[in-house]
């Protein structure tokens, strides 16, 4: 940062103020020219609060051209412009204000506000992009309606899309055209959108619970128009979901989605213009992974639910983006579930949280899902506020059952439908449509860091009574010293250890003391107690599980979610030991109890081949080195590796018999039993490429090169990436080669080599940065070779800091191009403190050297900060 620039402002909720002036309606006009855009605009103010208020309205990064009030320019002795805001010391109590700016959407390699992307216009408003375009109160609790008008040229901008419906359009002279959208539904800033350029599209309908017809409409570049099909199916399936499952219907004549390719993260709600990230549009067997399609289908109904939970009733503030973001992520959860399975979906969701959300939450960005304070508020689109925000949102649900949670629903937006409000808001329609007293609840949103649940249980033999004991307790996150009980929901279940039976009606406890014990009396046996059924809650739970009671609970348990975790607890127990082992110089032996676990799972029938998968897979590296005091990548991965190549040296003629039969009869088909059959086949697999001899070798290269889908050619060509070997090194060569023209299947190609378990991994990623392939400036492009390589544990924390300068030199080359992308990357570092001392010197000098660079923007400012204070 330079001296003259400000130190970047933190903003505190605490503070929050109704503003002074509301906004009757604003006209803009648009006149588009690649670098010089010119911004007209008409707002219609209203004095609300304090009479003798000045006018402040926020904008940067444009040209003010002129200012007028009520039609009478301003000259610039009537007005003063600072730290990106314009104050008009006396106003009328209702006036007009105009304004002319420039904008140069070109310049604009931010991606926040109008910018350009492959020759298209498009914005992006959330949080605080609006104000990139003109003069404006840009917060969420003002709310208006929006007339836009758009003036183009007709040949490079056929199509010019705003918000809500299309007024008027016509031809002008110099071969330019126009279109005039309205919106009738009063919004903040952060959903307007507009979107012009050489599109293509596929088009359908929707007839709404009503009986109205919707036009519905998915854009992109010409040369995508054939990958558009399943996006427009889930549009259709998300509407009719909403409509059964919450009675919600879409409110307007049409709706539309644009995909672009550069884009800051995955999509973005505004109202009937969705503008979305290509990786969650396009979808083409050939090019597209099940997973892909299944995020595809999830994050198209995300955007779709905001129009209700989002822009319906919106945000009083940025603090409370949970309100929004949590609700939404807990329902396109549920509809996933509905859409695929809801044990696969589950297993995902928690898969998720704890390899993301739980480790921010134990470091130097520890915050609540309802944060107190930011600097720069894009920041906070974080996993804490949308994953666990999105399991608080499921506790509400799983302490008022279903029927209670809709009827909060229903009074939520039955009182708020239109309003700008608050997750209190939200907790107090939920208490009041039950009848219950939530107050203790509000912990969830106050505190931050994951609760730890310790259980034990003790069997009295001579009253046949087994007794549950919890201690509930948080540990010190940054600001927090002390931490308030938690109100925690655990569902549970008691199996008869002879026959896996479930001896009692499943219950939910719910903890509200540090302390708590429930006896259940009258059992015949000791039983094996299955906890936190469904992960109830998001929280670390602690049982000291015999092998013995942990294979009853993976063979029996009737929670699905709890016989993958079964054997989860059992396979990291497993490594710990081997990681230990290590330490003390040891050899590392592997214990029979994985090895029947694992068979047995890979041997049982008639069970869902995805839920098989994730039960033979061991947990990443990530999740592993949660439970370590100090990580230790190389001995971590070793375990990890020992345990994984044990299993496929005992047991390979198993998995290539298993891999064999679950080959594919007949082409390509996108649904959840053959995408099962697909991931239970790839893990066969990954195991069988574990020997990276010949053979395995071979295998891969056979599937890649008879794959007739992207799910199959990936799987092995992740395997091939990560093995030395002069053959796989071809593969690397040929899959570039057969893929170039395909962008989203070359983030793939980047991802796959950033995330190689290899000895030169480093090195190898620094080839690929000066590959034509790569280009930092495309968000897509940025997080698949940076931020898969900061999360690859063994070549990021190499010895010798290799890794960790290279990411920097990426989060300072960033800091100019794009101030967001450059602190998602220089999260790289935010576990720094938990590794050994070597290490943290290391990574502390590359922070220092981040700091120190020239004009820190307050996003990577903020997050820089923040992890070295930690
Ligand atoms: N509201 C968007 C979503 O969750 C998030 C989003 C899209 C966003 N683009 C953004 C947030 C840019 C910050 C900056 O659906
Ligand atoms: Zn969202």
């Amino acid at each position: 940062m330079t001296l003259t620039a400000p130190q970047p402002q933190e903003k505190f909720r605490k503070d929050y103020q109704a503003s002074d002036f509301a906004i009757e309606s604003v006209e803009l006009n648009f006149n588009l020219e690649a670098t010089a855009t010119i911004v007209d605009s008409q707002i219609k103010f209203r004095r609300t609060g304090d009479a003798t208020a000045s006018l402040q309205l926020d904008g940067e990064a444009f040209e003010t051209l002129s200012i007028f009030i009520d039609g009478v320019e301003l000259s610039t002795e009537q007005y003063q412009i600072s730290n990106d805001i314009l104050t008009i010391a006396a106003v009328p109590d209702e006036f007009t204000f105009s304004a002319t700016v420039k904008v140069d959407p070109l310049a604009n390699t931010q991606l926040s506000g109008l910018y350009q992307t492959s020759g298209n216009y498009c914005t992006q408003c959330e949080a605080e992009g609006f104000r990139r375009i003109t003069w404006y109160l840009d917060r969420p609790d003002v709310m208006t309606t929006f007339t836009v008008r758009l003036e183009g040229d007709k040949e490079s901008c056929p199509v010019l899309l705003s918000n809500g419906n299309l007024a008027e359009s016509g031809e002008l002279a110099n071969g330019r055209h126009f279109a005039v959208w309205e919106d009738p539904f009063k919004k903040p800033s952060y959903l307007f959108a507009l979107v012009a350029g050489d599109l293509g599209s596929v088009f359908s309908t929707f007839k709404t619970m009503s009986g109205r017809t919707v036009d519905l409409y998915v854009y992109s570049e010409h040369e995508n128009v054939a990958k558009l099909d399943f996006a427009l199916d889930c549009l259709k399936s998300s509407m009719k979901w909403d409509e059964e499952k919450f009675g919600l219907e879409y409110d307007l004549d049409i709706y539309n989605i644009v995909a672009v390719g550069d884009f800051n993260m995955g999509a973005m709600e505004n109202k009937s213009l969705n503008v979305f990230n290509t990786a969650y549009v396009l979808a083409r067997p050939d090019t597209a992974t099940d997973f892909d399609y299944e995020h595809i289908d999830g994050v198209i109904a995300h955007e779709y639910f905001h129009n209700w939970t989002g822009n319906r009733v919106t945000c009083r503030d940025w603090f409370q983006l949970t309100l929004k973001e949590g609700l939404t992520v807990f329902r396109d959860q549920l509809y996933s579930a509905d859409m695929t399975s809801e044990a696969v979906q589950r297993i995902e969701s928690v898969k998720t949280l704890r390899s993301f959300q739980f480790p921010e939450d134990a470091g130097p960005m520890s915050h609540p899902i309802r944060p107190d304070s930011y600097i720069a508020m894009d920041n906070f689109y974080t996993s804490t506020v949308y994953s666990k925000g999105a399991e608080v949102i499921r506790m509400y649900r799983t302490l008022l059952g279903s029927d209670g949670f809709r009827k909060g629903m229903d009074l939520y937006f039955e009182r708020h439908d239109g309003q700008a409000v608050t997750c209190d808001d939200f907790r107090a329609a939920m208490a009041d449509a039950n009848s219950v007293k939530l107050d203790q609840f509000e912990n969830w949103y106050l505190q931050s860091g994951t609760p730890s649940v310790d259980c034990n249980g003790e069997w009295d033999a001579t009253t046949n009574t087994y007794t549950l004991n919890f201690k509930q307790s948080c540990a010190a996150t940054p600001g927090q010293d002390e931490k308030h009980n938690f109100h925690i929901p655990i569902r549970v279940g008691l199996l008869a250890a002879s026959d896996g039976s479930e001896l009692i009606e499943e219950q939910i406890l719910e903890l509200l003391e540090a302390e708590h014990s429930f006896s259940f009396t009258g059992l015949p046996e000791e039983p094996v107690p299955s906890l936190l059924r469904g992960f109830s809650a998001p929280v670390k739970l602690n049982f000291a599980w015999s092998d013995a009671q942990l294979a009853t609970l993976m063979g029996h348990d009737q929670d699905p979610f709890c016989r993958w975790e079964a054997g989860q607890t059992l396979f990291t127990n497993v490594v710990l030991d081997l990681v230990a082992a290590q330490l003390e110089g040891q050899t590392m032996q592997l214990p029979d109890a994985v090895l029947q676990a694992f068979s047995s799972t890979l041997y049982a029938t008639g069970i869902d081949k995805s839920l098989q998968a994730y039960a033979l897979a061991l947990p990443d590296l990530s999740t592993l080195s949660q439970e370590m005091e100090i990580v230790r990548p190389d001995e971590l991965f070793k375990a990890r590796k020992f345990v994984v190549c044990g299993i496929a040296k005992a047991l390979k003629d198993d998995l290539l018999d298993l891999y064999k039969k679950l080959s594919p009869v007949g082409a390509f088909e996108h649904n959840p039993s053959e995408a099962g059959r697909r991931r239970l086949r790839n893990l066969c697999l990954g195991y069988l490429a574990c020997s990276e001899d010949q053979a395995a070798i071979d295998l891969c290269l056979a599937q890649m090169q008879s794959a007739d889908n992207m799910t199959d050619e990936f799987a092995a060509f992740s395997c091939l990436a990560g093995i030395d070997d002069p053959a796989c090194d071809k593969a690397i060569a040929d899959f570039y080669e057969k893929w170039q023209s395909e962008d989203l299947v070359i983030d793939k190609w980047l991802a796959a080599q950033a995330a190689a378990a290899r000895q030169d991994t480093c090195a190898r990623v620094e080839a690929v940065r000066q590959h034509q392939a790569f280009d930092i400036g495309n968000p897509n492009k940025a997080r698949s070779l940076i931020r898969v390589f900061f999360r690859n544990l063994v070549a990021f924390h190499q010895q010798d800091g290799a890794g960790y300068r290279w990411v920097a030199d990426r989060v300072i080359e960033l800091n100019k191009i794009n101030p967001q992308i450059s602190a998602r990357m220089a999260g790289a570092f935010g576990p720094w403190r938990r590794f050994d001392q070597d290490r943290q010197a290391l990574m502390k000098a590359e922070l220092e050297r981040i700091l120190a660079s020239e004009d820190v923007c307050k996003d990577l400012f903020e997050i820089v900060s923040k992890t070295l204070n930690s």
